[in-house]
């Protein structure tokens, strides 16, 4: 449904007393994936990697310098939730308008049948359908969330772009969002873009993860293989630090230190180099191709693999 290929964005910094306005924030460097009907693909990676950029880069809000994104068929909508839905709802409009709005700017509905969709769009999120007429404020997180969501399948997208759905909810409710955008997912043939920075909760939700770093994609894999074999030192840092996870599987023993990457002054070669306990000269030379390994569908982009 989606092709993305070589997405580059770049942010120029502003000229000021400590930076030339030649310098630039490299937060996407070359992105490339597919994804197909009813699938989730899910991106993870810590904060600053690209994430966000990624997904507004996609749904052309800040759009990339260069690459291309191929939908098909070329009309599939794109919708997307975003992490907060304290700021993503308008705190003045009643629910019912809010969550039929796309359908109404999209000119599917009329005025007149707002009421009966904020219905139906209320309880395919599991909320009482006559709560149309209340307005955010009155909601708790969870339920403002579902209200998100609502809005986001009011259209019949083709794709949701999920940008850390749960990441500001309480654990106790972020299972139930989770477990209710499988559902929809289910029902309404959607396929979603999940983005998280919490490894095992895109493990959960995804048919292929791809790990970020630094603007790249480094590693990608169904969460099966992913999980059980991971490749790249990242992923393993990544997978050893979930407590669940690295509590019954020693998968990477070696502790893994250092700073975020520096997105300004990018260095020559691998961009995990400067954190990486296991990198050699060859590192340094140049970046490592993301490349399958010996499962076709499991690639990675590390110079121990090439
Ligand atoms: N509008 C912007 N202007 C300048 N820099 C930005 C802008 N948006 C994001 N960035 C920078 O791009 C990098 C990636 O950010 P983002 O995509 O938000 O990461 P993530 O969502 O993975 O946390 C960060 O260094 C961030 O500061
Ligand atoms: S390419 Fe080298 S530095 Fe980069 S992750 Fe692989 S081993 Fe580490
Ligand atoms: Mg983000």
């Amino acid at each position: 449904m989606l092709t993305v290929k070589d997405l580059v964005k770049h942010f120029p910094l502003k000229a000021g007393r400590f930076s030339s306005s030649e310098e630039k924030i490299h937060a996407l460097n070359g992105v490339s994936f597919t994804l197909g009907k009813k699938q989730t693909l899910g991106i993870v990676g810590e904060s600053g990697c690209g994430k966000s950029t990624l997904a507004k880069a996609i749904l052309g809000i800040k759009p990339a310098d260069s690459g291309s994104i191929t939908l098909d068929p070329p009309d599939t909508r794109m919708q997307y939730i975003f992490q907060d839905p304290y700021l993503s709802l308008d705190p003045k409009m009643q629910v019912k308008d809010i969550i039929t709005e796309p359908m109404t700017a999209a000119g599917m509905i009329t005025k007149k049948e707002v009421v009966k969709e904020a219905q139906r769009l209320l309880e395919l999120v599991g909320l009482p359908k006559d709560w149309g007429t209340k307005y955010p404020h009155e909601f708790s997180g969870g339920q403002r969330q579902r209200i998100c969501i609502g809005r986001a399948i009011s259209s019949r997208p083709g794709i949701v772009i999920c940008d850390e759905p749960v990441s500001s909810l309480d654990v106790s409710i972020q299972s139930q969002i989770l477990n209710l955008l499988l559902e929809l997912q289910d029902k309404l043939e959607i396929s979603y873009i999940f983005i998280a920075h919490n490894i095992a909760v895109v493990l959960y939700m995804s048919d292929i993860v791809s790990v970020m770093y630094a603007g790249y994609i480094v590693e990608s894999a169904n969460p099966q293989e992913l999980y059980a074999d991971p490749m790249h030192p990242y992923t393993k840092l990544l997978l050893s630090v979930v407590p669940e996870i690295g509590k019954n599987k020693r998968i990477f023993e070696q502790k893994i230190t250092g700073e975020v990457p520096d997105l300004i002054h990018m260095e020559a070669g691998c961009p995990f180099y400067s954190r990486c306990p296991v990198h050699k000269d060859v590192c340094r030379t140049a970046i490592p191709q993301l490349k399958p390994g010996e499962k076709s569908d499991h690639s990675c982009a590390c110079w121990l693999y090439q």
